[in-house]
């Protein structure tokens, strides 16, 4: 079974929205000359341009809401690559655009979260992280049946390639998301979050490196970075976007706390299946020592974060909503991500 026919053509959803390359052409421009030379009708028309694609995001559209995570992502770039010409990265246009798709893709997200799920929260802080945990076991993304039977036992070589790429936006640049996320943190969060990095970093070990180990699967499938780009759904993308939002914005903090924490913690029972798949295959060993390290590596992880992350920054209403909801933004959106890739059960469970 492929994966990949039911997904919408991404080239005709860039094409139905010319704001998306208009936009994008300007990124390698210096941000001054820029600022400079765009007219303020031009800046206004480009910035209702965006706003009439967020719009016709939320109102459903599969092309618009693909031509927002696609802009964002590459806006993104900006922040998160190092680059190798000039870039408009201080740009104020660039920045108003941005702010407008942030927004966006942010209420999108709250507008996913169940009414009413956040106040049941319990208010001291080791209930409140096992009735996070329950939260999760209870979602219908816990143990999905993408990764329990489809990746298991179904997927073939083309499918896990195209698992890997989709992966990649978040998997393959863990480290800097946790750069960015503990910056302005103190004491034993710091501390978790450091020792979580150094982890990253192979120990010191150059070639335990994770972003290395992780990448080393590129050399099972030769994919160059624009076909990575163009192979990427805009659920995917998605993923990659909330976790560079949460993780680049102090007043997000505690949203990046529950993402990151979701994220690491539903990373074993998955990476089982991908090993059992790949095993299956008999794809090269060195293409899955990630996954293989991932399985023991992500549940110390997860235990960390919940116990020196979580649980201490669980001491007030406001830290407690926001880091459930920063839970429920990834469990929602892997939710949407994992039924995107099994067409059939994706009619069957609305989110
Ligand atoms: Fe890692
Ligand atoms: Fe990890």
């Amino acid at each position: 079974m492929n994966t990949q026919p039911h997904l919408l053509d991404q080239k005709s959803a860039v094409d139905a929205y010319p704001v998306v390359e208009e936009v994008s052409s300007l990124l390698k421009r210096p941000a001054e000359d820029l600022d400079a030379s765009v007219p303020i009708a031009e800046r206004a028309a480009l910035r209702a341009a965006v706003s009439d694609l967020n719009a016709r995001s939320a109102a459903g559209d599969p092309a618009a809401f693909y031509g927002q995570q696609l802009l964002l992502s590459r806006i993104y770039g900006l922040s998160t690559q190092l680059p190798e010409g000039p870039t408009a990265e201080g740009s104020t246009l660039v920045h108003e655009i941005l702010r407008l798709l942030e927004l966006a893709t942010a209420a999108a997200e709250d507008a996913s979260v169940e009414p009413g799920v956040l106040d049941a929260a319990p208010t001291e802080p080791t209930a409140y992280l096992s009735w996070l945990k329950k939260l999760a076991r209870e979602h219908r993304v816990y143990k999905h049946p993408y990764y329990r039977d489809f990746i298991r036992n179904q997927a073939t070589v083309e499918d896990l390639q195209h698992y890997v790429i989709q992966e990649s936006v978040v998997d393959g640049r863990f480290d800097d998301l946790l750069a960015m996320m503990q910056v302005g943190t103190s004491d034993g969060a710091k501390m978790e979050i450091a020792e979580n990095f150094w982890d990253e970093m192979g120990n010191g070990d150059p070639s335990q490196v994770h972003t290395h180990l992780f990448n080393q699967i590129f050399q099972v499938f030769d994919i160059s970075a624009q076909d990575l780009e163009r192979s990427l759904t805009a659920n995917a993308l998605l993923s990659g976007n909330l976790a560079v939002l949460l993780c680049r914005y102090r007043y997000l903090y505690p949203e990046a706390v529950g993402f990151l924490g979701m994220t690491e913690w539903l990373a074993p029972e998955r990476f089982v299946h991908v090993v059992h798949a790949w095993e299956r295959l008999g794809l090269p060993d060195v293409g899955i020592v990630y996954h293989k390290l991932h399985i023991t590596i992500d549940s110390r992880h997860a235990a960390g974060w919940f116990h020196n992350v979580v649980v201490p920054a669980a001491t007030s209403e406001r830290m407690r909503r926001a880091i459930a909801r920063g839970t429920l933004w990834r469990l929602n959106s892997s939710a949407r991500y994992l039924d995107e890739r099994m067409p059939d059960l994706a009619t069957l469970r609305p989110v």
